[in-house]
């Protein structure tokens, strides 16, 4: 399902295409996902009627205002969590432009080191692909069962998602499922 976008807010919609421009124009320098991934973020929430979700890896807050976006329809409320100053402050501006940052809390620090209120429905993991297990090693104690785990990169970076991979394939507590889509995500069921 393709989200209509002349129903997004106009600023919303102008926003996500400025970023979207100028990944093309520089290559992709912020390392956002790609605007299918960023669809079905977004169509998950409203058809799952998802309210908190957490990120890891706000960046400059591509991926964040279309989550945002779709928690607006849900009333919902986005967490997200960013070590470098300069991608945090400029995330902080995007939400605003975008006019999503009443549902939006964003966190400054490393991850997992940084409090985080209890519970999820959704965790978007879009980080350091090395420390994936570490961010669920301690976050999935705040997923609630029947939350969503989206993880982003497990084609492009097969290799450093090795252990991830395993990691969930091993999980009682996961049910998994791999998507071809932008550079691959594992989307993991907390069942237990
Ligand atoms: C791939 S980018 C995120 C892109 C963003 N999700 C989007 O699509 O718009 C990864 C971001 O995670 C941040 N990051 C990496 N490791 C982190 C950690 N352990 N804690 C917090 N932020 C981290 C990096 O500074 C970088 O901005």
């Amino acid at each position: 399902m393709k989200i209509n976008t002349q129903q997004m807010n106009k600023e919303t919609e102008k926003v996500l295409r400025e970023i979207e421009e100028d990944a093309r124009q520089n290559g992709n320098p912020n390392w956002i996902i790609s605007r299918e991934v960023g669809e079905f973020l977004n169509n998950l929430i409203r058809t799952n009627n998802i309210k908190r979700v957490l990120e890891v890896g706000t960046s400059i807050g591509y991926s964040g205002t279309w989550l945002a976006e779709a928690l607006s329809h849900t009333n919902g409320k986005l967490y997200t969590i960013e070590s470098h100053e300069n991608r945090f402050q400029t995330a902080k501006a995007n939400f605003q432009k975008a006019g999503v940052e009443k549902y939006v809390e964003q966190i400054k620090g490393h991850a997992p080191d940084v409090a985080i209120p209890d519970m999820f429905d959704m965790l978007f993991l879009d980080a350091t692909k090395v420390e994936y297990v570490s961010y669920l090693n301690t976050f999935l104690f705040h997923m609630r069962i029947g939350g969503i785990i989206v993880a982003d990169n497990v084609l492009s970076h097969a290799e450093k998602m090795k252990n991830y991979k395993e990691y969930i394939e091993n999980s009682p507590h996961l049910e998994n499922e791999l998507i071809e889509m932008g550079t691959g995500l594992y989307v993991s069921k907390v069942i237990a």
